[in-house]
C-alpha cells in the first residue's frame, strides 16, 4: 500500500515545521503507524536551506523528548505536490505562497495545519523566529494538538 504523505511548511524550515515533523512522525510511531506515512518538512523561503533546526526548537522539542537536531532545511519545491498527499501550512502567509506554486491537477490537500487541531479560533502557529523562549513552547503547544488531530483525521479517512 502506497504511504499517505504528509508535507509539514513554514517560512525557513528551521523552527515550526521541523518541529511538526518530529512531533508527528513520534506520534505515527507510538500509534504503530510510521510504516504507513512518508513524513517531511519544507520552507516557502530560501535561506536556511541546508541548515539544521533553530538551536532554540531543537531544545524546546528534546525538552519534550522529540529528536529534531538531524533535520536539514529544505525549500518546497514543485515535485512535493505530486508526492506528498497533504501539504500542510503554518500560518496564512506560507499557505499563500503554496498557492501561488500549487499545479492546476493538484488531487491533494493543501490547508492550514491547525485545521486539524478542531479548536475553533485556532488558525495559524505563529513564527517564535523572532522572540523569546516562549513562543517556542508556544509552538510545541499547538503542534502537539494539531498533531493529535491529524492523526485521527487521518485514521478516519487515509489508513483506514
Ligand atoms: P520557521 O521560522 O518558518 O518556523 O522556520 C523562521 C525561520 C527563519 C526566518 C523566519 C521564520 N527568517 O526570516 O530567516
Amino acid at each position: 500500500m502506497k504511504p499517505v504523505g504528509v508535507l509539514f511548511v513554514c517560512l525557513g524550515n528551521i523552527c515550526r515545521s521541523p518541529t511538526a515533523e518530529g512531533v508527528f512522525e513520534r506520534l505515527a510511531a507510538e500509534a504503530g503507524l510510521a510504516h504507513r506515512l512518508r513524513v517531511d518538512s519544507a520552507g516557502t523561503g530560501p535561506w536556511h536551506v541546508g541548515k539544521p533546526p533553530d538551536p532554540r526548537a531543537v531544545a524546546a522539542a528534546r525538552a519534550r523528548g522529540y529528536e529534531i537536531g538531524h533535520l536539514r532545511a529544505r525549500q518546497v519545491e514543485p515535485a512535493d505536490f505530486e508526492r506528498f498527499d497533504y501539504l500542510l501550512a503554518m500560518d496564512r502567509h506560507n499557505l499563500a505562497a503554496l498557492e501561488a506554486f500549487k499545479p492546476p491537477g493538484f488531487t491533494g490537500h493543501l490547508g492550514l495545519f491547525l485545521d486539524f487541531a478542531g479548536v475553533r479560533g485556532l488558525e495559524e502557529v505563529p513564527d517564535p523566529y523572532g522572540g523569546g523562549p516562549a513562543g517556542f513552547e508556544r509552538v510545541l503547544d499547538l503542534i502537539e494538538r494539531g498533531a493529535e488531530g491529524l492523526l485521527r483525521h487521518l485514521r478516519h479517512h487515509d489508513l483506514r
